[in-house]
Parts: C-alpha cells; sequence; structure tokens
C-alpha cells in the first residue's frame, strides 16, 4: 500500500538532523535559494559532501546550478559522486529531461524539479524521472490551483502506470500537506516549519492544561 511520504525541504544540518530524528521524515529536497541561505558553509561540494553523509540512508535531492545540456550532464556527474543516497534534481526544460533520460538508463535517480503542468509532468514521467516535483505553492501564489494538477497528475500517472514518484513542492502550510494528500502526492516536501506546524492544534494544547489541571487535584 502507498502511504504519503514526509521529506524536508531544508539545507540546514541542525535543522535536517532535528528532523530525522523525530522519525517522520524519509528523506530531504535542497535547491540553489535554500543552499544560499547557508551563509557559515566552507566549500559547496564540501557542504553537500557532508549533508548526504548525515542524511544516509535516506534520499536527498541536489540540483544542478546550470542550464547547459553538456554542463548539466557534467554536473550531475560530480553531484553523484557525492554520495549513495544522492538525488539528482535536474530542471523541467528539454536539456534537463534529456540529461534525465541519461541518468536513469544508469540507474540513477532524478527528481525533475519546476513542474507547473500537466503536460510538463507527461513529459518527466516519460523521461523516467524518478521523482516529479510540483511547485504547488508557487502556482497557488501565482493565482492557479496546485492541487488540480497533483490529481491529474494521480489520474494520468495510475492510467500509464508510469512508475515516477509525485513529490508535491513549495508547500506553504500544513492545510497544504493535507491537500497534497488528498489530491494523491507520493511525497510532501516541507520547510522545517511547516512540518512543526503538523503535530499542534491549539485544542490539543488547550486539552493538554486542562488534563494537568485536573491530574493535580487527584489525590492518590
Ligand atoms: O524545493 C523546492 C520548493 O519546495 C521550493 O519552495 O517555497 O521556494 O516555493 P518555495
Amino acid at each position: 500500500m502507498c502511504i504519503l511520504e514526509i521529506f524536508l525541504d531544508s539545507a540546514c544540518p541542525l535543522e535536517i538532523m532535528e528532523g530525522l530524528k523525530t522519525g517522520f521524515i524519509s528523506g530531504v529536497t535542497t535547491n540553489p535559494s535554500l543552499l544560499a541561505h547557508m551563509k557559515e558553509r566552507d566549500n559547496i561540494w564540501t557542504f553537500l559532501r557532508s549533508l548526504c553523509t548525515e542524511t544516509l540512508p535516506h534520499p536527498i535531492s541536489i540540483e544542478v546550478m546550470c542550464e547547459d545540456e553538456a554542463e548539466m550532464m557534467e554536473q550531475s556527474q560530480k553531484i553523484c559522486r557525492l554520495g549513495s543516497n544522492v538525488v539528482v534534481k535536474l530542471p523541467l526544460t528539454l536539456a534537463g529531461l534529456n540529461v534525465c533520460r541519461f541518468l536513469v538508463s544508469e540507474g540513477i535517480q532524478v527528481n525533475v524539479t519546476l513542474c507547473f503542468s500537466v503536460h510538463q509532468a507527461l513529459l518527466a514521467a516519460k523521461a523516467g524521472a524518478t521523482y516529479i516535483s510540483p511547485f504547488v505553492g508557487r502556482l497557488e501564489d501565482y493565482g492557479e490551483n496546485g492541487w488540480n494538477l497533483i490529481s491529474e497528475m494521480r489520474q494520468i500517472f495510475d492510467r500509464y502506470q508510469f512508475r515516477s514518484k509525485i513529490l508535491a513542492a513549495s508547500m506553504r502550510c500544513s492545510r497544504h500537506v493535507v491537500q497534497a494528500a488528498l489530491a494523491g502526492a507520493d511525497v510532501a516536501t516541507m520547510p522545517a516549519k511547516v512540518f512543526q506546524e503538523l503535530f499542534h492544534h491549539p485544542l490539543t494544547e488547550k486539552g493538554l492544561s486542562l488534563f494537568k489541571e485536573a491530574y493535580q487535584n487527584l489525590s492518590f
């Protein structure tokens, strides 16, 4: 049976360690913007290598930082050597999909990112992507429906038996995680703040303090 996997969208070693400790996180996604926020890191490749080691055995997506196909191919090989749990993250462009097809044929896991439409998703699935990342939050910011995108992907992938996993990305709040699950995503990747939100409800906090008060009035 399929379950919704929870990935952490972060390049912060501390956040990743804390998340993994909970036992609910089964993978990590990074992107150039998240890496750019890590001001205190050393050389980027040394930093990425240690992130891969820290997340083992869970998959960690690391994105290429170029658009040219030949350069992307070269950078992908370098990313692959960072660790056995690496998933190469490629943009949804013709060049990205060509590199995707090649890497998948070599047994390398690929996450095709920046997916905003069903027709783009269909091409990524045909290129054999391991994961496809629709950015639902950005679509919602743009006034479009990200949840229809996921449910249409689900219908098409099921009909044609595409094995690519739908990785709902760009989650803004806990409700987005529920909507991703309802729409049929395989994975939801979220920032640490959204992951923390999943544990809370004001009535749980209130109920706890009422029970604590009652407990203190009990005599044993
Ligand atoms: O990792 C990709 C994605 O989750 C980015 O999210 O918040 O920059 O739209 P965001």
